[in-house]
């Protein structure tokens, strides 16, 4: 587990010493409890003498002299107050964290100058959140001490007025943090540790929480006839798994919403083998069943009120002598025959039984998918936003609100019967790739075949999930991209 800071919120004003971080409005204004500290003179003179004007995410570190118990003061700009939305609460936490520089034990007075309103509950527990996410590193499979990270701020008192208050928002927000670094560690894990048998048994210790978890092995799945997961499980030495997590926290009659994740532990991409270069990155293909999982831990932390069902279709694509070729035809849970193409398509396979299971055994009132499903996706839409695809206008604009307030953010595009003839087969009921043009399309064209009437939404995060940029928030390969999003389209829409 990663090491991360222990967050905690005071009414008490902040000790007189050691590291202090205080905020600063646009025009270098300061709160009046700042200009009280002992070196509240030199803070105003270090700002009056610097380039530092109060904007939004810069800093200024401020090194007391003698006389003081204080070692630094960092005041973080906040910019015009009037401008912050819920984000930028976020991107203030993991402002401060960095610029904290990895001391051991900091103070943080969270006040906003003079005149303007004393920060509230929820931004307090936005800012804790952006504080931790951005703590967040993975090296624990470093073994010389001097490779970890130097950047452990381990004790944060944050000091406000609506301490009490903050720390019941910090304690909902605090599972969603939970959920977002979890998601990352899924995905950052190498593959001969995270294969599917293993990613199974960390989703079956989200009971912990509360959930109810299901796995089912290989055998289950036959007998349930998923012969399109199956095949793209047959080249690895690794038994598929699917987990299925439930979360009732709703009315017990009330319809689940239903969330399904493309849980590949590692794409080779089997007979149709990938390119060596940058194939290491394909651990990372289970990106949308590690959000899923995220997501479940998210919700599940903080009661969610609402009937949730998470499912993980876990399966390693390796080339073997036993693997599925091209030119094979299988049969998914549905009935309908797929024609392998090629074998590197292999994500829609495992989604098709999964999402045709979680429809028929659930009837959700949606289901939303998540999946590094196609290079393509990249080609579109670079890192900035994920693919949305969708039968639904209402989801999808839910969708959309969702992903502007997190910052999580996806674009829509089409799904129509044009590009659905693109997979017509000449020998079975659809063959499992349309070819290079509107890769990403066919694909969503590809699922949408296993939803029936069931509104339905699927993320293409393969631009999303890893390899994104650095964010005040995400120092990370994996970035947990969707716990955030979904997280809100939940509390947002769907709980009572
Ligand atoms: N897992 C890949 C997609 C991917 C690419 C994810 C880059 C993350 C980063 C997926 O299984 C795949 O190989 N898709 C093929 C589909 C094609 C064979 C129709 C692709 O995108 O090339
Ligand atoms: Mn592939
Ligand atoms: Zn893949």
């Amino acid at each position: 587990m990663p090491t991360i800071p222990q967050i905690s919120f005071s009414s008490a004003k902040p000790p007189k010493k050691g590291v202090v971080a205080v905020m600063c409005g646009q025009d270098g204004t300061l709160p009046e409890s700042v200009v009280e500290l002992a070196a509240g003179a030199a803070v105003q003179k270090a700002i009056a003498a610097s380039e530092f004007k109060g904007g939004f995410g810069k800093t200024l570190t401020v090194h007391v002299p003698e006389g003081s118990e204080l070692d630094r003061v960092i005041v973080i700009g906040m910019g015009n107050i009037a401008d912050l939305s819920e984000y930028s609460w976020l991107k203030l936490g993991g402002t401060t964290f960095a610029a904290l520089n990895g001391a051991a034990k900091a103070a943080i007075m969270l006040q906003q100058p003079e005149g303007a309103d004393p920060v509230g509950p929820e931004q307090a527990a936005d800012f804790a959140m952006g504080l931790q996410l951005a703590a967040y590193r993975f090296d624990h499979y470093k073994t010389k001490s001097d490779a970890k990270s130097k950047e452990k701020a381990a004790r944060i008192s944050v000091h406000l007025k609506s301490a009490t208050r903050a720390n019941k928002a910090w304690e909902n927000a605090q599972g969603v943090a939970g959920g977002v670094m979890l998601a990352r560690d899924l995905v950052n894990e190498p593959p001969n540790v995270l294969n599917p048998v293993e990613f199974a048994k960390r989703a079956g210790q989200l009971k912990k929480l509360g959930c109810d978890v299901e796995i089912l092995d290989e055998k289950a799945m036959e007998k349930l006839k998923m012969g399109a997961l199956l095949g793209v499980s047959r080249g690895s030495r690794n038994p598929a798994r699917m987990a299925i997590i439930q979360w009732k926290g709703g009315k017990p009659k009330d319809k689940p919403v239903a969330f399904v994740g493309k849980g590949v532990t590692f794409d080779t991409g089997g007979i149709s083998l990938k390119p060596p270069s940058g194939m290491e990155d394909m651990k990372g293909d289970m990106g949308g069943a590690a959000a899923v999982t995220g997501l479940m831990h998210a919700l599940a932390s903080r009661k969610a009120k609402a009937n949730v069902v998470g499912i993980i279709a876990l399966v390693e694509n390796m080339p073997d002598g036993d693997a599925q070729r091209p030119g094979d035809i299988v049969t998914s849970m549905s009935g309908q025959t797929i024609e392998i193409i090629n074998t590197d398509a292999e994500g829609r396979l495992v989604l098709a039984d999964a999402l045709w299971h979680c429809n028929k055994k659930f009837k959700p009132k949606f289901m939303v998918n998540l999946a590094t499903l196609t290079g393509a996706i990249l080609v579109a839409l670079g890192n900035h936003h994920a693919g949305l695809f969708s039968n639904d206008d209402e989801l999808s604009e839910q969708l959309s609100g969702a992903g502007e307030v997190t910052e999580e953010r996806v674009w829509r595009l089409p799904v129509s019967a044009t590009y659905d003839k693109l997979i017509d087969s000449k020998f079975a009921d659809m063959k499992n790739s349309g070819g290079r043009y509107a890769g990403s399309i066919t694909a969503a064209q590809f699922l949408k075949r296993f939803v029936g009437d069931t509104p339905w939404a699927h993320l293409d995060v393969a631009g999303t999930a890893m390899g994104s940029p650095q964010t005040e928030i995400n120092k990370s390969w994996a970035s947990g991209f969707g716990v955030r999003l979904l997280d809100r389209l939940v509390a947002d829409h769907y709980e009572d």
